[in-house]
């Protein structure tokens, strides 16, 4: 029960009230026309997968880092490893735990993030891996006392991780699920990254990198970002994992870095959006649930400056969500959505996925296989982009994860489990 209170408690500050005013009625959203995606900003049209590939693909990449996320600092930062501990006999022997810090930099203070994995026992060969961001500390993921207490500030500035959130989190990372599948289960606390909270850039990741102008400076979705592909080189040494089949999930704002960290990081064999709604697989013209100017307001600390610019005006934005979408192209991409999580607006999140689809077949792939909004829990699995929205409210849950193997399985050519 208490921990039922603590989940519901930090789900409700996750979520800020929403506006009145906020627009829930279908019938109310206004007309907008789309960017074309195969269409360069000088109005060339993209004949074929090369000129996809050399001149739009890069165009509307930093057309995404100057105007939406801010562009990700070049300079590689040295990593340093260090495991502090394993055990092979977890989860009743099905799984080994290794918790392995990662600091960002040679200093002995750099800042650091902590990755907790978990590898399936007893497989043959290299395994591949669910890779996400948690919104809560590692010691939320799951009740095991050895899980380390994140020492990061967790979502405010001097607050600090509690022994009795250890858990809080289990329901969104059923790790035995996971591994009976035979996926390693590979997570770090966003907060490690980027504390979530305005501090104008000085803390986390930031801190490594020389400040840019403003307007187009990183803001803490692109840190984040940074982040899983940080998680990326350490999963390219592990040797028990195959580093060419991680699949790259994010719920939520961190569904949202995951997409953004998809598109910049190929190395992301298949990248899921659950739920990441404005900002992330949400098209920004349809006005239906969280607007531009309500996010940017909110948030202020999650996009680059320049977006702001666009508040109210999202006809306007060079780009829109599903040419964030397309640059996962060719490679498997799966959105979904939840029936009551109308401030995502799950429509606007089919129709991202859908607007991609043209650069998929360009390039050759299916692309994604339904034209119309598809019924609760249908899930589209074949195809490269899948989809599903199933019933109740912003989460993730072991219905989202079936999913999620389901549409792996068949990229990653495995029989199912
Ligand atoms: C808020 C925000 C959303 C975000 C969500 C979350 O509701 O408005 O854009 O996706 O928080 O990350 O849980």
């Amino acid at each position: 029960m208490h921990r039922l209170l603590l989940l519901l408690c930090f789900t409700l500050s996750l979520a800020p009230a929403q506006p009145p005013g906020t627009n829930y009625d279908e019938t109310k959203v206004p007309k907008y026309t789309l960017p074309d995606p195969l269409v360069m900003a000088d109005g060339t049209p993209v004949k074929d997968a090369a000129m996809w590939r050399k001149q739009r693909r890069p165009e509307i990449l930093a057309l995404f880092s100057e105007q939406v996320y801010g562009v990700t600092p070049k300079a590689k930062v040295k990593l340093r490893t260090e495991v502090l501990e394993m055990d092979k006999s977890a989860h009743g022997g099905l799984a080994t735990r290794k918790q392995v810090r990662v600091w960002f930099g040679p200093a002995s203070d750099a800042p650091f993030m902590d990755l907790l994995i978990y590898l399936p026992n007893g497989a043959k060969g290299r395994v591949p891996a669910f890779l996400g961001l948690n919104f809560g500390g590692n010691h939320t993921v799951q009740p095991d006392t050895e899980i380390r207490v994140t020492k990061s500030w967790v979502r405010a500035k001097g607050n600090v991780a509690t022994e009795a959130e250890r858990g809080t989190g289990s329901s969104r990372w059923p790790v035995d699920m996971i591994v009976k599948r035979g996926y390693a289960v590979v997570t770090a606390y966003y907060g490690d990254i980027d504390p979530d909270f305005d501090d104008g850039f000085k803390n986390g990741v930031h801190a490594l990198f020389p400040r840019t102008s403003s307007a187009n400076e990183w803001g803490s979705l692109g840190a984040w970002a940074w982040g899983m592909s940080r998680a990326m080189d350490v999963l390219e040494k592990e040797k028990e994992i195959d580093a060419a089949r991680v699949v790259l999930h994010g719920h939520s704002r961190l569904g949202k870095a995951a997409l953004w960290a998809g598109a910049q990081d190929e190395r992301f064999a298949v990248v899921i959006s659950n739920d990441s709604g404005e900002g992330g697989a949400a098209l920004a013209r349809r006005q239906f649930g969280e607007t531009t100017a309500r996010i940017n307001t909110a948030f202020p600390h999650w996009f680059a400056g320049n977006f702001k610019q666009y508040n109210g005006k999202e006809d306007t934005i060079p780009v829109d969500q599903h040419m964030l979408l397309a640059l996962i192209a060719p490679r498997p991409l799966y959105v979904d959505s939840a029936l009551e999580d109308e401030w995502a607006d799950p429509k606007g999140e089919f129709l991202g996925a859908l607007g991609a689809d043209p650069v998929y077949r360009l390039l050759g792939m299916p692309g994604l296989l339904v034209k119309e909004f598809p019924a609760v829990e249908k899930p589209t699995l074949d195809g490269s982009i899948g989809y599903h929205i199933r019933k109740g409210k912003h989460d993730v849950t072991d219905y989202d994860w079936t999913q999620w193997m389901n549409f792996a399985d068949r990229h990653f050519k495995r029989a199912a489990r």
